[in-house]
């Protein structure tokens, strides 16, 4: 039985592109599968690890948890998308300054969840760095560095 396909017209990390997809898949899915945007990772695909994070528009959000067809015209940014080349933002460096990422595999929920807090909250105290982090499973660094972190960017003017 063949499958149907979707034409998915999207503005993927500042490019307009369109791809066909299985109108079944996740946003996540679809990145992966048939845009080649590896850097959203696919963890627990319930919405509890925050691996597969992404920006819609402003908002982050887990792409696992998006049906792919409903981000028809979405502005997607996704981690690898976020650097102008070798210039990091400013949480993206500080996480590297500060020695808050190791494996990296819960980096894109790590950042965008930080550029969310810190775009409401310029200058966030360590209880709402946690409670805005705090939906993102690291399963290396036992956080402490990557609080440091988000101070840090929040310093740094990323907000
Ligand atoms: S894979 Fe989406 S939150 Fe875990
Ligand atoms: S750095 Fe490995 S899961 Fe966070």
């Amino acid at each position: 039985m063949s499958t149907a396909s979707f034409a998915l017209s999207l503005t993927l990390d500042g490019r307009r592109r369109t791809e066909q997809v299985d109108p079944r898949m996740t946003l996540v899915e679809a990145l992966r599968e048939c845009f080649d945007a590896t850097g959203p990772k696919v963890g627990c695909r319930t919405g509890d690890c925050g691996a597969c994070t992404v920006e819609l528009g402003t908002r982050a959000v887990k792409s696992c948890l998006e049906l792919a067809v409903a981000c028809e015209d979405a502005e997607v940014t996704t981690i690898e998308g976020l650097a102008g080349g070798d210039d990091l933002t400013p949480i993206q460096q500080a996480l590297w300054d500060e020695h808050g990422v190791q494996c990296g595999f819960c980096v894109s929920g790590m950042v965008f969840a930080a550029r969310e807090l810190l775009r409401r909250v310029p200058d966030p105290d360590e209880a709402q760095i946690r409670h805005a982090i705090g939906g993102n499973l690291c399963r290396c660094t036992g956080y402490e560095k990557i609080v440091v972190a988000v101070k840090t960017a929040a310093a740094a003017g990323e907000g």
